[in-house]
């Protein structure tokens, strides 16, 4: 689901889509239809914070877009359960200060979340447009299908971005994989990006190598 206002949940409302509908993405009005009809409440999702934070934004309105390169701004998800099976999810509200209509990575599949229960799965977080240019969850699971482990494939996909840009220093990419053995990978461009994994009854938090030093 691609614009969606006022439903906290958009990753259940994606699964909705999915699941009872004939459809793969619905936008905006429509998706926000669909979530009342099948239960979901409109909430506020606009914290006081984030009210004065825009209303100071406002005073210049200039799209400067600002990704968070400490760590991340997108939720992904990938699980592999006790048949062996692969599900994922991703969830966002997405760049802040964009313009109306901006669609990130998050939401397109393949390029924010990829999964191919046969191979394995991937799903990103920061600048969506680079992402999206390379395609990369789509290029990290196609990576692992040639044989490449998902950290080679991290490795890659963010490599393929690093090599078409030239102010990777101004904006944070950081992907994470798992193929069907349960083996996991990470990587990003800044330092500071960490995936939590969930593994024979322990939680870790996995710190991912990067292409930059600092
Ligand atoms: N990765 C989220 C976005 O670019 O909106």
């Amino acid at each position: 689901v691609v614009c969606v206002e006022n439903i906290t949940n958009v990753a259940a409302l994606a699964k909705v889509v999915m699941e009872e509908t004939p459809h793969v993405m619905l936008a905006g009005k429509g998706a926000e239809e669909l979530a009342y009809k099948n239960g979901f409440q409109a909430e506020q999702l606009l914290t006081d914070s984030s009210e004065a934070a825009y209303r100071e934004w406002l005073k210049t309105s200039e799209y400067k877009p600002i990704i968070n390169i400490e760590n991340h701004d997108t939720i992904g998800m990938l699980c592999l359960d006790q048949h062996g099976d692969i599900a994922g999810a991703c969830t966002t509200s997405g760049l802040s200060y964009k313009m109306k209509g901006r669609v990130g990575d998050s939401p397109i599949i393949g390029s924010g979340l990829f999964v191919d229960n046969e191979i394995g799965g991937a799903a990103a977080t920061g600048m969506g447009e680079e992402i999206m240019k390379t395609v990369g969850s789509f290029l990290i699971v196609e990576l692992m299908r040639q044989g490449k482990t998902p950290q080679e494939a991290c490795e890659e996909a963010v490599q393929r971005i690093v090599t078409k840009n030239k102010n990777i220093e101004n904006f944070q990419v950081a992907y994470i994989a798992l193929n069907k053995k349960g083996e996991t990978g990470s990587y990003c461009i800044h330092p500071g990006f960490a995936m939590m994994q969930y593994k024979d009854g322990t939680n870790s938090r996995i710190t991912s190598a990067a292409t930059l030093d600092s």
